[in-house]
Formats: C-alpha cells, structure tokens, sequence
C-alpha cells in the first residue's frame, strides 16, 4: 500500500511514533476490499486507517490504552471507521479475520511499563511474537494470512523455532543502523488451523 499524504495522523504522549518500521510494513501490505484485519498493536493507527480507507473492515487492538484513543481520534479524524479494542494481544478479540498484523516489540528487553511494551519484546526479543501467533491462529479464516516484522536483533535460533509452523515469505526488508527489518508473510502449514504448537 502507497502512504496517503491525504491521511493526517498525530501521536500522543506515550504511543509510540510511526518510524521506519512503520512504513516499512505499510508499504509491504496489500488488501483487498471488504477483507477483513486486525491489526494488533496499532500505535497510533496509522496502519489501521490506510486499510480502513482502501477499504477493508478493520479491527485495531493494542494494550496500551492510550494507543487505543490515538488510534480513534485517527480513525474519526480521517473520516473512516476502525473498530478499536483495548487488549492483550487475544484477550478481547473476537471472531476471525482474512489479515492478522503485528508490527510487534522486537527487540531484547523487559516491558515493565507500558511505554516499554512499544519496544521490548522479552529476552529474546521472540517472546511477545510467539505468544501473538500462539494466539493468532484460531483466528485466522480458512487462506488467511499473518503479516509481521522481524529483527536481526532478535535471537535468530529461537526465531527460527517460532516461525517453524508456518510457511514464510519474506514481503520487504530494510537495514537500518544496527539492525535488518524484514516484513514476513505467515500461513500456517497446515491449512485450516486450530493450533499449530
Ligand atoms: C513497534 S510498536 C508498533 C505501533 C504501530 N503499529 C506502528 O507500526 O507504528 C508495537 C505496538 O504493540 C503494542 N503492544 C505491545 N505488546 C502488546 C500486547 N501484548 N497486546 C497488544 N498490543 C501490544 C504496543 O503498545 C505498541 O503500540
């Protein structure tokens, strides 16, 4: 998806930013109309609105409740409709979807307050992308897709672990100062999931 310079986004305090990453995936993912997302983390729905304006039926989640109600003065601001739900992960997600995105916490480190759960995704940097698709899965529609962003950051061995349910097809990269972004395409291996671990 092309940025929309017609689409005005604001950040407030204590929601993280759109950067690199951000761009990176939205430049990487493509939808349909009426396909329904979810988008987990959603930041400031930046994300969230380019898809709701391409037309989709979105759903936008994130555990910080101040992201919830950036993303919902976004959604209004810009003139779309964006369902947006406070939650951990799964927590109050309901129902499945054709697109599931995470642009998740990726790198090494302990979220101990809220504003670090922007960044930090455990002691690997995997634990918070594993604990997503654990998750992910029942609530995928039969050919649907996940779509999240890795680190070279991350530890590459118990990422390896984590991605070896599903087959994977790397969409974008980009290498920034001291680390590679890559945007992956997820299918679970076995079609019609329940769960995969
Ligand atoms: C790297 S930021 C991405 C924000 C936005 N999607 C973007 O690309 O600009 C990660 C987001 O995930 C959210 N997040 C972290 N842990 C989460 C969890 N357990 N459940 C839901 N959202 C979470 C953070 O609050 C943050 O908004």
């Amino acid at each position: 998806m092309q940025r929309d310079r017609d689409i005005l986004i604001s950040c407030e305090p204590g929601v993280y930013t759109p950067a690199e990453d951000t761009l990176l995936m939205l430049g990487a993912v493509n939808i349909s109309r009426d396909e329904r997302v979810l988008e987990m983390g959603c930041g400031t729905g930046m994300v969230s609105v380019h898809c709701a304006k391409g037309g989709a039926v979105v759903t936008a989640a994130d555990v910080n409740p101040e992201a919830v109600k950036c993303t919902k003065t976004n959604a209004s601001r810009n003139d779309v409709l964006v369902n947006v739900v406070e939650s951990d992960l799964f927590e109050n997600i309901r129902g499945t979807f054709d697109l599931i995105l995470f642009n998740p916490p990726y790198l090494r480190g302990e979220g101990r307050i809220m504003e670090d759960k922007a960044w930090a995704g455990g002691p690997n940097g995997t634990e918070t992308l594993f604990r997503f698709l654990e998750a992910a899965v029942p609530h995928l529609d039969k050919n649907g897709r996940i779509i999240v962003i890795v680190s070279s950051d991350m530890d590459q061995a118990a990422l390896d672990k984590v991605l070896r349910p599903f087959h994977v097809k790397e969409l974008a990269s980009m290498r920034l100062f001291f680390e590679e972004l890559r945007v992956l395409e997820l299918r679970p291996v076995s079609g019609r999931p329940r769960s995969v671990f």
